[in-house]
């Protein structure tokens, strides 16, 4: 089987990784992939939001299967266009991806399937937002409808500001057409859990369960960032709390959407809350895998996630068995000096060669690019993403740090306490 895969983050690098321990694929293409997708595959540099020069590369290496890394191009209509050239593709068509391309209709589609999840309003101009601010208590959370890279949602603490939040969206200032419409809504209180879920359109699959650590700093302290971290699965999810999560909120997403007539192939990322009573409520769907999650959800994956994938696409995810995840796996990202400000870029990236055939312990690269010596060197935010994998928490957070340990590039910074409060839980 001939793949192509579209993006070039760290969740790529895994998602290629994964692709290329199944027996199924003869060759890989990635695109554009980064540093780390080149010692897996042929990296083709190319936007993958560009639909046209998709659809050329596809036909040009005789692509049979289509993996769709990022929201942009699904939300572009990507998907869409090589079905209709008859192409199997693992990623939802324009429809299905407004789950995560406008929060106005995906809370709107949670309540019109009732689906639990932080009561809103949706408002297009200030006065609406007044009233709608104005009934609620604080913290207030103002949320853009459309996508914003994970920028666009502000808990804020003081209603004056929350306004001032609301005005500068509305305006197009802060995020452009993407705050011309808002989401208020209720802030909700517990424990943030990810499930990404695998479904065909007819069956739904969830995937072992993780957490990100979205802060910059220890103990949640600074500002927000693509994710410092993540570990899976999280031993407070547990078996009766994964069930409330299939009953209320994966399954009715699928029987919704086939009321909806909206076909659907590929992840949802349900983004939870679970309160003190445990039950889950639904703050956001994503419609791709999460960076960082996919880093630490695709090694404990027991099972052929290629074949996975083509069982989707040919709606028979329920002939395939479910494998039990047997393993645990850590995530500490390392990120450049700055970040999430401004950084610097061009630093030579130490210690790589010398963890790249570890099996216990993966390095997978987002902002890595290579010199004109050959070296790798740092070229973003986020640079690299170290995993432990092992069979309990604290062996896989070992195992995490000690691969941390050996890479060394300047302003490199990282968060000590990944995976830390579910060790203590356990
Ligand atoms: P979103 O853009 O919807 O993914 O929100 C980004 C992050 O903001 C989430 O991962 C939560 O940490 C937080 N968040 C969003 N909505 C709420 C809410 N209603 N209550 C509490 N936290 C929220
Ligand atoms: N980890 C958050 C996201 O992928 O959106």
């Amino acid at each position: 089987m001939k793949v192509l895969l579209l993006g070039n983050g760290a969740r790529e690098h895994a998602m290629a990784w994964a692709l290329k321990r199944s027996p199924l694929v003869t060759s890989l293409t990635i695109a554009p992939g980064n540093s780390g997708t080149a010692m897996l595959g042929e990296n083709v540099p190319l936007d993958p939001t560009n639909v046209p020069a998709v659809l050329d590369l596809v036909s040009e290496k005789k692509i049979d299967l289509v993996v769709v890394g990022p929201e942009a191009p699904l939300v572009m209509g990507v998907s869409d266009a090589c079905r209709g050239k008859g192409i199997a593709v693992f990623g939802p068509g324009k429809k299905g991806a407004l789950l995560e391309g406008s929060k106005a209709f995906s809370k709107n589609f949670m309540k019109r399937h009732s689906i639990p999840t932080a009561p809103f309003d949706i408002c297009t101009e200030i006065g609406e937002v007044e009233k709608a601010l104005k009934k609620r208590t604080a913290p207030y959370v103002v949320k853009a409808d459309g996508l914003a890279a994970g920028k666009g949602a502000f808990i804020i603490d003081d209603l004056k500001e929350a306004l001032f939040t609301a005005e500068e969206l509305l305006s197009g200032r802060k995020l452009g057409k993407a705050g011309e419409t808002l989401v208020i809504e209720d802030c909700l209180s517990g424990m943030e859990l990810t499930v990404l879920a695998i479904t065909d359109g007819r069956n739904i699959k969830a995937l072992s369960p993780s957490q990100d650590h979205k802060r910059v700093f220890d103990e949640d302290r600074g500002p927000n960032t693509g994710g410092m971290g993540a570990y899976s699965p999280v031993p407070w999810a547990d078996q009766s709390i994964m069930e409330d999560i299939r009953k209320m909120i994966l399954e009715p997403t699928l029987s919704g959407l086939q009321e909806e007539g909206i076909p659907y192939c590929g992840v949802i990322y349900a983004g939870l809350m679970i309160d003190e009573k445990k039950r889950p409520s639904l703050i956001e769907y994503n419609v791709r895998l999460g960076d960082p999650e996919a880093q630490v959800v695709l090694p404990v994956f027991e099972g052929d996630f290629a074949e996975t994938l083509v069982a989707c696409c040919e709606r028979r995810l329920d002939q395939l068995a479910w494998p039990k995840t047997e393993k645990t796996a850590v995530d500490v990202v390392l990120a450049s000096g700055g970040y999430p400000g401004n950084y610097e870029k061009g630093f030579p990236i130490k210690g790589l060669e010398e963890l790249a055939d570890r099996e216990d312990i993966l390095v997978f690269h987002a902002g890595v690019s290579m010199d004109s010596q050959g070296r790798f060197v740092t070229d973003g935010g986020r640079v690299l993403s170290v995993v432990g994998l092992a069979q309990d928490l604290k062996g896989a957070v070992e195992k995490a740090y000690s691969g941390v340990k050996q890479i060394f590039f300047e302003g490199m910074h990282y968060r000590s306490d990944i995976a830390s409060k579910a060790i203590d839980f356990q």
